[in-house]
């Protein structure tokens, strides 16, 4: 597997990806290309045995980075490419300086909520009704080394 920067090509992929998880926000080909034209935004995209397993897209606001989306192919689950884009992202934030990278998840999104937990993020905060006035949003955050001089 490696971990790299999305190239336009991979967008339709992106795409797939998105479909292949019901109720999941989908930005779909215009999303993913409007991000071009913001200088915060950084997609990453997992890439296996030559296809397009996975992507990952963020901002770097120092000192926070905000994850915005992060999906992974239906054939690729637990494989750990969604482990390797958010390696990969907090090496990304460290390397900006930055100290925190934030998200919102679905309450009821297990799978991502497992997986946040087992790469060291907590949950700070909550916020009801968030998803389509139902759903509430558990906000959590990872904190990350100083790495700024003394
Ligand atoms: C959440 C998602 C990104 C995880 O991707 P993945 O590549 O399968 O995750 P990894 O293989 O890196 O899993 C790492 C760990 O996360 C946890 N995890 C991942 N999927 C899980 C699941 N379905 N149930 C329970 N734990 C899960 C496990 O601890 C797992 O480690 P393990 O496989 O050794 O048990 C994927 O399920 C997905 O694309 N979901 C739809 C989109 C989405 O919800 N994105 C989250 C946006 S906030």
């Amino acid at each position: 597997m490696i971990i790299r920067r999305a190239r336009k090509e991979d967008y339709p992929a992106f795409a797939a990806i998105e479909a292949e998880h019901p109720g999941y926000p989908a930005w779909g080909v215009k999303g993913f290309e409007e991000e071009e034209k913001n200088r915060h935004a950084v997609t990453l995209a997992a890439e296996i045995e030559g296809r397009t397993a996975g992507f990952v897209n963020f901002w770097v606001l120092r000192p926070q980075v905000q994850l915005n989306t992060l999906a992974v192919g239906r054939a690729y689950l637990r494989t750990g490419a969604a482990t390797a884009l958010i390696g990969k992202l907090a090496e990304y934030a460290a390397k900006s300086l930055c100290r925190e990278i934030d998200l919102e998840v679905n309450e009821r999104n297990a799978a991502a909520i497992a997986l946040y937990l087992a790469r060291g993020f907590e949950v700070v905060g909550k916020r009801p009704k968030f998803y389509n006035n139902t759903d509430a949003a558990i906000l959590m955050r990872r904190t990350l080394p100083d790495k700024e001089p003394r």
